[in-house]
């Protein structure tokens, strides 16, 4: 069997970093979630990126939360300056909730602005966003997340649920893929 980072090019963030990392995030919204005394989470998992941040995530939030996955399609997102965004199947039941959404990673922040509209629109009652991966490089719609991993350079990067063309998204570690893969 080939090492874990055999496809990378080089390894920008380890996974005992992005464990630790997790964690923290888990604590600040917990805490969070304490102060502001929110109710029942409902969280908002973007897929198929975001699952492997998620399945961590949630483990280490003891607050009660219901889990709902969204599939978004961005085909020709990047590449078109429409920069259209769209919903893949029904918009999940958030009305009078408060909404958490995993993110893997911010890039324009297309997807993540048009899905916060369409929760706020299915009558959310507030709607926070948990991203491990912040690459500000890339915007082109202002978006803030509250709950950032890490900051990410301008690189395309694979691992822990990110891929390139649906592959490596188990690989342990986030990193460049190797030029030879790309
Ligand atoms: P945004 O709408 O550009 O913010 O898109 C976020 C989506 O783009 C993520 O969910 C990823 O699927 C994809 N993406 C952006 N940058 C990368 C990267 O470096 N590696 C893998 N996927 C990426």
């Amino acid at each position: 069997m080939p090492p874990a980072d055999a496809p990378l090019e080089s390894i920008l963030f380890h996974a005992d970093q992005i464990a630790a990392r997790v964690r923290e995030l888990a604590e600040m919204i917990t805490e969070d979630v304490r102060r502001d005394e929110l109710g029942e989470l409902a969280v908002v998992v973007v897929a198929d990126g975001a699952i492997v941040f998620a399945a961590d995530l949630i483990r280490a939030i003891p607050a009660p939360l219901r889990l709902h996955t969204v599939k978004m399609n961005s085909y020709g997102a990047r590449l078109t300056s429409s920069g259209e965004v769209r919903l893949i199947g029904p918009a999940p039941e958030v009305r009078g909730r408060d909404v958490l959404i995993v993110e893997d990673i911010l890039d324009t922040g297309l997807t993540l602005g048009t899905l916060r509209t369409l929760l706020v629109d299915a009558g959310a009652t507030s709607v926070r966003t948990a991203v491990l991966l912040d690459k500000p490089s890339g915007r082109r719609r202002p978006y803030s997340a509250e709950y950032v991993g890490f900051t990410c350079p301008d690189a395309f990067v694979v691992g822990y649920g990110l891929d390139f063309d649906g592959l490596y998204r188990n690989l342990p570690h986030i990193g460049e893929l190797r030029r030879d893969l790309r």
